[in-house]
């Protein structure tokens, strides 16, 4: 299984689907990484470990569309199975996902369809849910809106302020991707309206 990551930052998403591969709990490939931003962390992380790692700086490009289509080139020479957001802080246009179709993933810190959208974890601590977590789906031409493929669920403390219930998210966030994508390579799987079945 050939993995693109895209991301935008810290990466942690990313060196747990990287490390899940080394330790070989993932069969997979890390083919390229892609960033938008170039100081995020995951981006120097992608080039330590010696990954096909490329900045494109959406500064760079007059539109929306003249990054996303640079973005596009490389992942075509790529060849990815899967394109996985890991923290990846763009919108994507209907002609990208489009031109992947059930091919990209994304992780979002909370149970959608609660809380899309940014500062996932601040709103579940102020709309005072008691149980939150993280999302796997597929991406879709709507935010934080395509098929779920793995959910997994955090306490929310009474103690806990948005930070501390990022990182048990976290946590979680780190096995679910690596779930997700396990389930995908090694499952016959189908998508029947919102819904994805494996069987
Ligand atoms: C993660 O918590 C991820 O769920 C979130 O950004 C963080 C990236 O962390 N993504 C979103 O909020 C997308 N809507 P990372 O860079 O350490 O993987």
């Amino acid at each position: 299984m050939r993995l693109a990551i895209l991301l935008s930052g810290r990466g942690s998403n990313f060196v747990a689907i990287h490390q899940a591969i080394a330790d070989g709990s993932l069969q997979a490939e890390i083919v390229c990484v892609i960033s938008n931003q170039p100081d995020a962390p995951g981006l120097a992380r992608a080039r330590q470990l010696g990954l096909s790692a490329h900045l494109v700086n959406h500064r760079d490009y007059a539109t929306r569309t003249a990054h996303e289509e640079e973005v596009l080139r490389i992942l075509a020479q790529a060849e990815p199975d899967f394109i996985c957001l890991a923290g990846y802080m763009r919108l994507l246009t209907p002609v990208f996902i489009a031109a992947w179709p059930h091919r990209i993933l994304n992780i979002h810190p909370s149970l959608l369809p609660a809380f899309p959208g940014v500062d996932a974890q601040a709103q579940a601590i102020e709309y005072g849910v008691k149980v939150s977590g993280c999302t796997v789906h597929f991406v879709d031409e709507n935010l934080d809106a395509g098929p779920i493929i793995v959910q997994r669920t955090v306490p929310v403390r009474d103690d806990d302020d948005a930070d501390a219930l990022a990182a048990r998210i976290l946590e979680q966030e780190h096995i679910a991707y690596v779930e997700a994508l396990e389930k995908l390579r090694t499952r016959k799987w189908r998508i029947e309206g919102r819904r994805v079945i494996f069987s």
